[in-house]
């Protein structure tokens, strides 16, 4: 017999992988199953990428390896985004690292990092790849609490009272996924001063930063931030370009290198149209932005609703592509109310303890699905559910 490697222990098949096949199989029945739960945006990106892709691709000389650093136009690309919108200067050639999606970015910051017994502070509730990324490179998660009480922040009072002395790494996402929650600039210097202090490598993982967010911030902005600091953002979420697979890694010289090291084993290179036309993408104006929110503001309104009809309780106050809010009274946890809304009105909503036990009594509702979905939604929810 052959054994899968003890490295896969206690790790599942991702939750969605899983629920997808479900849906798939409820859909086989003639369910016609409505999904509000990923976050995967369902409108194209700007028609002028699609053009870059498509003529680049039609060139004879764009199909070979690319540089394990990517092209020279993503990466300036990259500085110049990151210039005008996170007032944040990065060296195209040594402080920017391209990925294939940032996911990835993820499970190469813990192979690069990481020895076996390494412990990572995780947020609870968070990605749920931080803790799967973590246990493969053979570290392990010290998940830190997130309330709505501390609007969302790790608690620095709780976590000064905890054994940090095999802590490695830390990854924080702000805007947060799943609750919304916004960054303040005082926040992120707290979060910079403390890691700094406790020789902690902090991982700030910022796909959302340009959803339903006026002001994108990004941690390399604060003072000091290039010493302790490795950031991710993605083009997956503010492009529509999640199925591209294209992200970036930031950080200091000595950072990009490390993880190079590993990366380089991984992955050779990206297809350069692809690059080329996320160069493009990241060079759309505020109308882009504007144009994409528009749509997700009006979306979010019928999502409101949708959740005051299950007599849920959420903040009005959330970036990102999500609505995060809490069951009422009555319901075990959030998987028996997403079941419930699943298997009588057929429509997918997220439980939030997928993100961890501190997500339990809440759930997540996308906003990647069509206003008239949405308002499908609303309908078979009111006719099935209302008690
Ligand atoms: C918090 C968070 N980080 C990272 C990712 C991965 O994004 P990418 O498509 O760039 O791999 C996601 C995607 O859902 C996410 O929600």
């Amino acid at each position: 017999m052959i054994t899968t490697s003890k490295r896969l222990n206690g790790i599942g098949e991702y939750y969605f992988s899983q629920k997808l096949r479900e849906i798939e199989e409820l859909n086989k029945q003639g369910k016609n199953i409505i999904s509000l739960g990923i976050g995967s945006p369902d409108l194209p990106p700007h028609p002028d990428v699609i053009k870059v892709l498509q003529e680049e691709s039609a060139k004879p000389n764009t199909h070979a390896y690319q540089s394990y650093k990517g092209s020279p136009v993503l990466r300036n690309a990259i500085s110049t985004w990151y210039k005008t919108w996170y007032q944040t200067d990065l060296n195209p050639d040594t402080e920017i690292l391209p990925l294939i999606g940032s996911k990835e970015g993820i499970m190469h910051i813990c192979m690069t990092y990481l020895n076996e017994g390494d412990e990572v502070l995780i947020p609870n509730p968070g990605y749920p790849t931080y803790t799967s990324a973590v246990k493969l490179a053979g570290g392990n998660i010290k998940p830190y609490e997130l309330t709505p009480g501390n609007h969302w922040q790790p608690d620095f009072d709780i976590l000064d009272k905890t054994d940090l002395s095999k802590v490695k790494l830390m990854f924080v996402n702000y805007p947060h996924m799943p609750t919304g929650q916004l960054p303040t600039k005082d926040f992120f210097i707290k979060l910079v001063a403390w890691t700094t202090q406790k020789n902690i490598l902090l991982v700030h993982d910022n796909p959302y930063s340009f959803i339903l967010n006026d002001s994108p911030m990004s941690l390399l902005s604060i003072e000091g931030a290039k010493e302790i600091v490795v950031e991710l953002n993605s083009l997956s979420k503010s492009q529509n370009m999640a199925g591209w697979r294209v992200g970036m890694l930031c950080a200091a010289k000595e950072r990009i290198d490390e993880i190079l090291r590993f990366k380089s084993n991984m992955d050779s290179g990206m297809f350069l149209p692809v690059q080329l036309a996320a160069a493009k993408a990241l060079g759309l104006g505020k109308d882009w932005y504007d144009s994409i929110n528009k749509i997700y503001r009006q979306r979010r309104e019928k999502v409101f609703a949708l959740l005051e009809i299950l007599q849920c309780s959420f903040s009005k106050e959330q970036a990102g592509m999500f609505v995060w809010a809490k069951i009422p009274a009555g319901y075990k946890d959030g998987y028996a109310l997403s079941d419930e809304v699943l298997y009588n009105a057929n429509v997918f909503i997220t439980p939030g303890g997928i993100f961890g036990n501190a997500g339990n009594d809440y759930v997540r509702v996308s906003l990647c699905c069509a206003e008239e979905k949405i308002a499908e939604s609303i309908k078979r929810i009111k006719d099935c559910l209302v008690k």
